[in-house]
């Protein structure tokens, strides 16, 4: 980039949604940079999906995402679907599995999606200029005008594509957020989505000895549930039940989990293995369902020893009121350093659905994660990334 730029369109952020909406930008015949002040496209891209990228979901709909305003993911959703992704991927010979219902990825690496998108930039003549910080943005007379680390810039149109908050070593920053107030839009409180939670030290004490242990749950909060593997590690409560439920939990609030959702009356199963075997353990019971060591720590943790036939039918009620309903108080989340997705962000109410523009100042416009949009887990997240970025571009 050299000392004084003047371009059409600048897109700060060139994560999933920022090289989306540059490809499809420049393609339209404008003269696009993308900025970003790490020294890599894409770092998300790259580590999404243990390395492989859940990079859509053949299933989404508007209901897999958390926003004040439900209904602005709708259109653009709509617009640029699932299969336009796939498509695009497909038409770059790059292999995809189906890993659970709806799920897509990599069958080899993330990289290749990666790859998709810095190929398309490159096809369709949107420059990347990386280590590039942006020190200042402030509107002029026909645009904008970016003061950054390696220059000044003077643009028509100015795309937000910063993210969230999470993972700052990544390069994540608020720096969106402070972007949408300096234009008067307001920013919905943010915290940290998709992530694992951390225990009071009653329940870690007991649970942190049997960190690897992973085990299919319901798990509830007051406005969502997930049957989904839970994951106990040593700092707490991981795996897609507890990340999935982490989106719909506020601090202070418990989170109920049934150890056993394939049993739907475990009290008469109870019932008919104390009648049919009184000399056995609960232990042995629950070790149809559960691993040895996982079995044996539930006994000792809620004091189930002993035969079944010293179990009244009251207590082989309270037995299964447990392991159908247990609830846990975290003492927190662990944060932004780990999180997957952040909630909340720029307000929609101030934006366009149809080409993110901020309604009260022209020819800005916010994409992608620093939205108050977030999706479940599953490839929802990129979708929303693909599905507003390209929206964008095709109207700028
Ligand atoms: P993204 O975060 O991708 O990009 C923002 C860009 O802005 C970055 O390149 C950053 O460097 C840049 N930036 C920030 N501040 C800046 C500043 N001040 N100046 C210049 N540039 C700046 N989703 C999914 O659907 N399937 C999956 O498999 C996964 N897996 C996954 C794993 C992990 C570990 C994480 C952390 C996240 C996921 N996600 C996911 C979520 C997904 O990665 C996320 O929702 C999208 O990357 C969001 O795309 P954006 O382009 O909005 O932000």
């Amino acid at each position: 980039m050299v000392a004084t730029t003047e371009t059409d369109i600048v897109v700060i952020g060139a994560g999933a949604a920022g090289l989306m909406c540059a490809a499809t930008a420049a393609y339209q015949g404008h003269r696009v940079l993308l900025l970003d002040h790490a020294n890599k496209a894409g770092k998300k891209i790259l580590m999404s999906g243990g390395g492989r990228c859940n990079f859509t979901n053949l299933n989404t709909t508007p209901e897999h995402f958390v926003s004040a305003n439900p209904h602005f993911c709708k259109s653009a959703l709509k617009r640029y679907t699932p299969w336009h992704f796939v498509e695009l991927v497909e038409r770059h010979g790059i292999e995809h599995v189906e890993k659970a219902p709806g799920q897509l990825f990599c069958a080899d690496s993330s990289k290749e999606i990666l790859g998709v998108l810095l190929t398309e930039c490159e096809w369709a003549g949107a420059e990347i200029a990386l280590n590039t910080a942006i020190k200042r943005v402030a509107k002029s007379a026909d645009g904008f005008t970016l003061t950054t680390s390696t220059g000044v810039v003077s643009c028509q149109k100015l795309v937000v594509a910063c993210g969230g908050l999470s993972i700052p070593t990544m390069g994540a920053t608020g720096f969106g957020y402070q972007l949408a107030e300096q234009f008067g839009l307001s920013v919905l409180p943010t915290r940290a989505g998709l992530v694992p939670f951390t225990l009071q030290p009653d329940d870690k004490a007991w649970l942190s000895e049997l960190s690897g242990i992973s085990t299919e749950v319901v798990a509830r909060t007051a406005s969502a549930e997930f049957a989904e593997p839970m994951l106990i590690t040593h700092r707490g409560l991981s795996g897609p039940a507890m990340l999935q439920v982490s989106s719909f939990w506020m601090p202070g609030q418990a989170v109920t989990v049934d150890w056993l959702p394939q049993l739907e009356d475990p009290v008469a199963e109870l019932v008919s293995e104390r009648q049919q075997h009184p000399n056995r353990s609960l232990e042995r019971w629950l070790r149809q369902y559960f691993s040895q060591r996982l079995a044996s720590a539930i006994t000792e943790q809620f004091g189930w020893q002993g035969n079944l036939q010293q179990f009244s039918n009251e207590r082989l009620g309270a037995v299964a009121a447990t392991l159908k309903g247990w609830d846990f108080k975290p003492s927190g989340t662990e944060g932004y350093r780990t999180a997957e997705v952040t909630l909340g962000g720029v307000d929609t109410d101030a934006i366009s659905s149809k080409n993110f523009e901020v309604k009260s100042v022209p020819g800005l416009h916010f994409i992608g994660e620093v939205l108050d949009v977030t999706g479940q887990l599953g490839g929802f997240n990129f979708q929303w990334a693909w599905a507003s970025g390209w929206c964008t571009g095709m109207m700028l």
